[in-house]
């Protein structure tokens, strides 16, 4: 049992190694904890598809979430009950809401790219990463979360949102209440913020005007749980809080990941732009539909294969409840263990995909949509979703946890690249290390800083 580094543990390069070396089952120790790692289609098996009185994902992040979400919500409560709350969310997410979160995001997408500061002029160059975190945050709070959070983003919201997120790192699972400055700023902003998110919640109850869109925050009002409790103010608060980080973060380093590549590769770019001309026509003005945007596939293998190479939740951990026999290999997993799979490592295998280094989104013209590798399906109290014992893909996980935000991120990520494509050719800036490096320091795999890419507008009349 070797003592490694969070970061250099956490690189899908260093379980690869361990394979080769270990197996697909080993322990080292994190953070000084003992995490046995499980890779391969039986270890998302045993891990992310494990019952509930054997493995716990609560008492891994609900040091790190509760703080920053609230109590009552995601896992500050029986996984039933967050099954339930995940339903609720899922209704905001269906397909009549997601038709209806086209043109806003459109919308602000159009109106960033047109005046922000980072696109000023024909041409220029940008650091990717931040500018990628903006153009995401105002697209999902503009559609999912409503307009009222949208107003409030250019003020008060985007400080109290910095201090939540930066109270939503590693070193908070080990000491998740200790007096750290940030901690200190964490606890106020989370108070704060349930405080403006009940503010809207009174003022939307309390008006005349009726229901006037599809938001996330308006299902979350409506909603009542099986035993015919409602969703109270401070629930429906943490839960809008927590879809927030939960998208935030993986959407917007993936499509900072798409547009290095894209830069990287002008001839994909180039596919991209003349999918579009024949799918949506040479009018830039025409405003986007769900339907036109469902029949991109050039576009949807672009994000596709950047989530093979780099999806953004590397590790999924889990705490063992009991005794745990690791099938044909006579090894017990004991309680004091954490679990930790990693789905991301089949992506980066050779054995899976050919060339697995290579990011190339043609690979996706002959292999089975992702959806139907997922053959086994189970109701875990908010839909159908995969078991994920069979996929090489899982970028979204599987089973009891698995993302519920897929749709949206898939319809959020192909506005953001139709609407880039349409607008810029993007280009290399010697020196940038975004396309080759990954920072695997925080919670989630980003393109490490600096991540420039130079930009020049085509001639379009947007
Ligand atoms: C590219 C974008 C995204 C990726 C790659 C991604 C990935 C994931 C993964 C791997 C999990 C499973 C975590 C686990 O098993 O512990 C997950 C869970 C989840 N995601 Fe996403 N996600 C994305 C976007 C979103 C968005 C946009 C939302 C909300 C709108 C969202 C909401 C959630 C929620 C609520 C869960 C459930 C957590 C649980 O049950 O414990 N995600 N996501």
């Amino acid at each position: 049992m070797e003592n490694y580094p969070p970061s250099q543990a956490k690189d899908p390069e260093f379980m690869l190694n361990h394979v080769l070396q270990y197996g697909d089952v080993f322990t080292f120790i994190l953070l000084g904890r003992k995490v046995t790692v499980y890779l391969g289609s039986k270890g998302n098996q045993f891990i992310l598809n494990g019952a509930l009185k054997d493995v716990n994902a609560e008492e891994i992040y609900s040091v790190l979430t509760t703080p920053v979400f609230g109590k009552e919500v995601v896992y500050d409560v029986p996984n039933a009950k967050f099954m339930e709350q995940k339903k609720f969310i899922k209704f905001g997410l269906a397909t009549s809401a997601l038709r209806t979160y086209v043109p806003l995001m459109e919308d602000e997408i159009r109106n960033f790219i047109k005046n922000a500061s980072p696109f000023k002029g024909s041409s220029g160059s940008v650091q990717l990463p931040p500018v990628m975190a903006q153009i995401t945050i105002f697209t999902a709070s503009r559609s999912l979360q409503g307009k009222e959070v949208r107003q409030k983003l250019d003020t008060t919201f985007a400080k109290l949102y910095h201090d939540l997120d930066d109270g939503f790192q590693p070193i908070n699972f080990m000491l998740p209440w200790f007096p750290l400055p940030q901690n200190h700023r964490r606890d106020l902003a989370q108070k704060k913020m349930t405080q403006v998110y009940s503010d809207i919640i009174r003022s939307r109850r309390s008006s005349s005007k009726a229901r006037d869109s599809e938001d996330v925050l308006w299902t979350m009002m409506e909603s009542t749980y099986k035993d015919g409790t409602p969703v109270s103010d401070s629930q429906a608060a943490g839960m809008m809080i927590a879809l927030l980080m939960a998208g935030q973060h993986s959407s917007s380093v993936t499509s900072s990941w798409i547009m290095l590549h894209l830069a990287n590769e002008p001839k994909i770019m180039e596919e991209l732009y003349e999918e579009q001309q024949y799918v949506l026509g040479s009018d830039a003005s025409k405003p986007l539909t769900y339907d036109d945007l469902q029949n991109l596939p050039m576009a949807m293998n672009v994000i596709r294969e950047t989530l093979r190479l780099h999806p953004p939740i590397h590790s999924i951990m889990r705490k063992v409840k009991k005794p745990l026999p690791i099938e044909g290999t006579g090894w017990i997993v004991p309680p004091s263990h954490v679990l930790l799979a990693a789905p991301a490592t089949m992506g980066k295998s050779d054995t899976y995909f050919p060339k697995a280094a290579n990011w190339d989104p043609h690979r996706w013209e002959v292999i089975a949509d992702p959806k139907d590798q997922e053959k086994e399906k189970m109701d875990y109290g908010y839909g159908l979703v995969s078991t994920g014992a069979d996929s090489t893909y899982l970028p979204f996980g599987a089973g009891r946890h698995r993302c519920i935000g897929e749709s949206f991120a898939y319809l959020q990520l192909t506005i953001i690249v139709t609407l880039m494509v349409r607008e810029f050719k993007l280009k290399n800036v010697e020196g940038s290390k975004g396309i080759v490096s990954t920072d695997y320091s925080s919670l989630f795999a980003r393109p490490l800083e600096p991540a420039f890419v130079r930009w020049e507008r085509r001639q379009s009349d947007f």
